[in-house]
């Protein structure tokens, strides 16, 4: 009975075939039958609660007490714990606050991940979500379920970890409607978790090889995957690449990822791939930022993620990503402070300091997308400078570019993802600081490092509309988030994600339309 219930869950889940098998489940369904260990009610600020279809008056009267003996308000993201009462074929109740306004949907990520964070201290097996007759519920019971998804990831390369997962049951009007969306959802999670894993994983078990090995498993979704190996990178040129990658015995390579959902121009997307940053014959001093450079690649599994997640959702859209990757090692072959390398674009640069490596492996990234491709537009996505950290901390991400429609529509996608950007200049002052004295420019200025940095990007985009996301501090997290444990946090997925299949379904789609 259950099964034929659930039919059309199911099928959707079959179609989406690259979640580990032993995770959640969801199911989505007008009225909820069997019995639950927790049922989970919300209540906005106003004091309405919702659960009337499932719940009698009674119940919710006594319920409505309890909560206000509590002094629970409503408030965004506050959870109250209840026992049951007896006529509820549950053990407990956990009511929900929604606050007092329309929630983005990373707001309503964040409440799903709040309660997974919750449910993860209690033996709960079978969660019961009551949103019927919320409006819009739909939505928001799918951006719930990718809320507590989020927060339920587990790294388990390393050692086993003990998974206990838990069913959740969503008592919704349109079930066929919020599973759809809840799909879509996981295919976004399914690319925010190859980010994560990648991340997470060593420098020594993450290289450029390995990297490409993860990206050619994509071809099964239909991505086309292009791997460009030295002899070939020499062939086009790419001295900067080739330069940051020469002091280490694993080769760079790039790796190419084109998901083709339609026959418009491409969307390019560039990732910085260092998939370890010692810093170089400029070494990284402090044992506490070394440590963490094996997540210097993190804005290539960002671009390899949302390729993976446009494509398990088929989306009708063109993306390429282009990902340089590159192992920034000190060796007798290392690039030294001073030399000086030579650009595909034809621009010699001279290497002031070698750590600042991934603005040179993406000049050649950039420049080979623009070139190669014509896209319409290039985003890239890099952990690129201290400096960044240092302005913005962990919650917003760098966005440098002069592109009106972009910056518009990245800001409003980072808004409703809860992926924030916060714009910082490009300016022709710091490309002043990049002046060398023997070659075409050299790597580093003396103020305002991410913005030289972003100048230094700059240089190598023509005239390609652009955006540049610095998402150092945003890859990983030493303390957990809401949406994220502790570990990678594969930051830029979902924002890049909403952005594509939000605004570059229809190429004429703007801000202004909606
Ligand atoms: N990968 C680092 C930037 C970074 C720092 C990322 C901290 C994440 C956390 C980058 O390659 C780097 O070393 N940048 C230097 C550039 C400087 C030498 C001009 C920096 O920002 O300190
Ligand atoms: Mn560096
Ligand atoms: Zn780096």
């Amino acid at each position: 009975m259950r099964s034929q219930l659930f039919a059309p869950v199911f099928l959707a889940a079959a179609w989406f075939s690259t979640l580990p098998a032993q995770a959640e489940s969801y199911h989505f369904t007008p009225s909820l039958q069997q019995s639950f260990t927790t049922i989970v009610i919300f209540q906005n600020q106003q004091g309405t609660l919702y659960g009337s279809d499932t719940l009698s008056a009674k119940t919710l009267t006594q319920l409505a007490r309890a909560a206000n003996a509590a002094e629970f308000r409503g408030k965004q993201g506050q959870l109250l714990e209840l026992l049951a009462p007896n006529d509820i074929s549950a053990d407990r109740i956990i009511l929900v606050g929604l606050g007092d306004k329309k929630l983005t949907s990373g707001e309503v990520n964040e409440l799903g991940g709040a309660l997974a964070q919750r449910l993860a201290e209690l033996p709960s097996q079978d969660i019961g979500i009551l949103v019927e007759s919320m409006p819009e519920g739909e939505h928001f019971a799918a951006q719930f379920a990718h809320g507590i998804e989020l927060q339920s990831y587990r790294f388990t390369r390393y050692r086993d970890v003990e998974l206990k997962p838990k069913h959740y049951h969503f008592a919704i009007d349109d079930a066929a409607i919020a599973s759809r969306y809840h799909s879509q959802l996981q295919a976004v999670e399914s690319g925010v978790f190859l980010a994560r894993d990648m991340t997470n994983a060593t420098a020594g078990d993450m290289y450029p090889g390995s990297f490409a090995t993860e990206a050619q498993k994509l071809r099964k979704l239909g991505v086309k995957v292009e791997i460009l190996d030295r002899r070939k990178l020499q062939a086009l040129n790419m001295g900067a690449l080739l330069g940051v990658g020469q002091g280490s015995e694993r080769e760079p390579l790039l790796v190419v990822a084109q998901w083709q959902g339609s026959d418009d121009a491409p969307i390019a997307l560039v990732g910085k791939g260092i998939t370890f940053d010692s810093g170089g014959y400029n070494i990284k001093a402090t044992g506490t930022t070394i440590v963490r450079m094996k997540s210097d690649m993190a804005g290539a599994a960002t671009v390899l993620g949302t390729i993976k997640a446009m494509a398990v959702q088929q989306a009708p859209i063109n993306v390429v990503g282009v990902m340089p990757l590159a192992e920034n090692m000190v060796s007798d072959r290392a690039l030294r402070p001073g030399d000086v390398v030579m650009t595909a674009e034809g621009k010699s640069v001279e290497v002031t300091n070698t750590d600042a490596e991934g603005r040179l492996i993406l000049a050649d990234g950039l420049w080979y997308a623009r070139t190669i491709y014509q896209p319409q537009m290039m985003v890239d996505v890099a952990t690129l400078t201290g400096s960044k950290v240092r302005a913005l901390g962990y919650e917003y991400t760098g966005l440098f570019s002069d592109h009106p429609q972009l910056i518009e529509q990245l800001s409003y996608s980072g808004q409703e993802v809860g992926e924030k950007l916060w714009r910082l200049p490009l300016d022709k002052v710091y490309a002043d600081e990049l002046k060398s004295d023997i070659a075409d420019m050299k790597n580093t200025g003396r103020t305002a490092g991410a913005s030289v940095a972003a100048m230094f990007l700059h240089t190598f985009v023509g005239e390609t509309p652009w955006a540049h996301l610095d998402i150092a501090g945003n890859a990983l997290t030493s303390t957990g988030n809401q949406l994220a444990p502790i570990g990678a946090t594969g930051h830029g997925v979902r924002l890049l994600s909403h952005w594509l299949t939000e605004f570059q379904t229809y190429p004429q789609a703007d801000t202004a339309a909606r």
